[in-house]
């Protein structure tokens, strides 16, 4: 009989799997499971809206280890696709089978784009696909596409609404290290690489304290209904100083929603919550505006995915300050990779 071995990558992978597949390794799932504002928030949903899942046919979409599948088949669904693309799909078989839900939770590895699901329609899609600044990574689309091609009418996306923010913080120290350490780095004039360090966006944690103004909501999501066009967008900002202070940075963070629940369950990213490790999105400016409270920097912020790698987000920040203590206008790139 012909013995069947499983490709030498799919047993030991090497660094260079890793490179080209970065959720194969388990310390990317490691951070997520333990990041339990995310996780404990899909859990609740699961176990205490059993009326969306009971006797439902779930897809999870980009199952990593399967724990939103073990989630929905213990909540009661009857029966759920886990698809995930990484090898981390085979550990995913392996887990679902040790706990005993091999009936209930079928993994299939494949891209969502590219596999073929046993059935014609499902009831719910369940997915944890937002990445830093909520959009890179771009696996929004993925779940917008299985929506359009498997979702019933009337059926249910986990979760379905998702809004983006934007405020302003003081950061003289931290912009000092990240940014003018170029200037001179033992003694050497490294300033080329300041431009490429003001390009991206960094992301990390803001302390509430060192906000400065009002926060401003940008963008909201319906992920049942909107098309995948819908992640390029320009919106306008105002933001209102609380205090006499220095800007040097605007900070994004995106909140979540599940309001197809009983009660609207969610969560935020924003620094004033607790942290997760989206933690949030800093984009430094070039000027240092002194704002007095009660001025308002004012602007656009357009997001669109990159068009040379959709995964990629390219975000052009425009700002006006007309202040009493100083003025600034003036057009930034900045690019999430
Ligand atoms: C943010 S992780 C979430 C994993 C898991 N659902 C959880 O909550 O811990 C997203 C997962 O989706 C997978 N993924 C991304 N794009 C995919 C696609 N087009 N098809 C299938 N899986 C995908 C990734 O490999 C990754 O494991």
């Amino acid at each position: 009989m012909e013995e069947i071995l499983p490709e030498e990558h799919e047993v030991d992978p090497t660094s260079a799997d890793y490179y080209f597949d970065s959720y194969a390794h388990f310390g990317i799932h490691e951070e997520m499971l333990k990041d339990t504002v995310r996780t404990k928030t899909y859990q609740n949903v699961i176990y205490e809206n059993g009326f969306l899942f009971k006797d439902k046919v779930v897809l999870d979409v980009g199952a990593g280890t399967g724990i939103l599948s073990l989630f929905c088949a213990k909540g009661g669904a009857k029966h759920v696709y886990a698809v995930e693309c990484s090898l981390m799909a085979n550990t995913a078989k392996e887990i679902i089978q040790k706990n005993g839900y091999s009936d209930v939770i079928t993994v299939l590895k494949g891209k969502v784009e590219e596999i073929e699901l046993p059935v014609q329609q499902v009831d719910v899609i369940i997915s944890e696909w937002m990445g830093y600044f909520l959009l890179f990574e771009n696996m929004l689309d993925t779940v917008l596409y299985a929506r359009d091609k498997w979702l019933v009418p009337g059926g249910v996306v986990l979760p379905d609404r998702t809004s983006l923010h934007l405020t302003a913080i003081e950061d003289a120290d931290y912009k000092h290290e990240k940014i003018n350490f170029w200037s001179s780095v033992y003694g050497f004039d490294m300033s080329c690489i300041k431009k490429q360090a003001m390009l991206e966006p960094l992301v990390d944690t803001v302390e509430p304290n060192q906000i400065v103004t009002q926060t401003q909501l940008i963008k909201t999501m319906d992920i049942s209904n909107m098309t995948p066009g819908d992640v390029s967008f320009s919106a306008p900002f105002k933001l209102v100083a609380t205090r006499n202070d220095f800007i040097h940075a605007l900070v994004a963070y995106f909140d979540v929603s599940f309001t197809k629940c009983h009660k609207v369950v969610g969560f935020s990213t924003g620094p004033r919550s607790r942290p997760t490790h989206w933690k949030q999105t800093v984009l430094y400016l070039e000027d240092v505006i002194t704002i007095c409270e009660g001025e308002a920097l004012t602007g656009k912020m357009s997001v669109a995915p990159n068009a040379r790698n959709p995964r990629d987000v390219d975000i052009v920040v425009e700002y006006t300050f007309n202040g009493k203590r100083s003025q600034a206008s003036r057009r930034q790139h900045f690019r999430m990779r």
